[in-house]
């Protein structure tokens, strides 16, 4: 089958435009709309606010510079896999952090953990995301694997990254929706600046995600066309 017929590089530049968008938004979100972020406090929900925050900013958006960093970065193969790896370790601490303050706000609110299915994909995803990253360690850092499994390897590796990926994506989509849902419980307008500006920040991760697959999966340069011949049945 061809490629794609497009590069990467255009994906990546749109992809970092909605990164810096989708963090601001966040932000103005927790800071301006929702109090702030602590995470001591008397005001449990600033501790709560923490949880957006890193799990958008810490988790997704540095997971996807980690995921684009082969086309984006100009340096050789192997200092690009370093810097991969060490974005993705960096995103894994933040994305625990996250999780955390999110514990901490229900454990010091009183409130049930792990009831939800945000809560159970979220774990889900977190622990696919360690697991990816210790077989990619395995597998593509430390010398040992043969070329022969290494580039057997490779396709599920990135087959297998891709999916935890749009987890992370779904996950952080239901978290918006329920936290929007419990505010519109609340003293929050269905048809208010904040419930639209919850729902666009969820939109503008939906396209964010989109495009960093599209530049995961799309060549640093396009290969000539070869003729056209449909799908083999099997
Ligand atoms: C990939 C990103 C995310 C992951 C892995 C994740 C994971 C989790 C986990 C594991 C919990 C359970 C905490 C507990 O039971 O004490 C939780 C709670 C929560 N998260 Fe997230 N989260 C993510 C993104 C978000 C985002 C962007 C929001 C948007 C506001 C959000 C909103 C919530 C809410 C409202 C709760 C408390 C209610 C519940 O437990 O379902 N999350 N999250």
């Amino acid at each position: 089958m061809g490629g794609l017929g497009v590069k990467a590089a255009p994906f990546t530049y749109v992809s970092h435009v909605l990164a810096v968008v989708s963090a601001v938004l966040v932000l103005v979100w927790c800071i301006h709309f929702r109090g702030g972020l602590a995470f001591e406090s008397s005001n449990k929900n600033l501790i709560f606010n923490l949880h957006p925050v890193l799990m958008l900013i810490g988790f997704i958006i540095l997971g996807s510079e980690a995921i684009m960093a082969y086309k984006v970065l100009p340096w050789s193969h192997d200092v690009n896999k370093v810097i991969h790896l060490v974005l993705h370790a960096i995103a894994i601490v933040l994305g625990i952090f996250g999780i955390y303050c999110a514990f901490k706000f229900h454990n010091e609110s009183g409130i049930a953990n792990l009831y939800s299915l945000h809560s159970w994909l979220g774990i889900g995803t977190i622990s696919l995301y360690v697991i990816q990253w210790i077989f990619g360690l395995v597998t593509f850092f430390v010398p040992g694997a043969s070329p022969t499994f290494k580039r057997g390897a490779l396709p599920w590796h990135v087959l297998f990254g891709l999916f935890v990926y749009i987890l992370a994506l779904a996950t952080a989509e239901l978290g918006f929706l329920e936290k929007l849902t419990f505010l519109e419980m609340g003293d929050v307008e269905k048809y208010g600046t904040e419930a639209f500006l919850v729902n666009f920040t969820a939109l503008i991760v939906v396209l964010f995600g989109a495009s960093v697959v599209v530049a995961a999966v799309a060549p640093a340069k396009v290969e000539e066309t070869p003729e056209y011949s449909p799908l083999p049945d099997n």
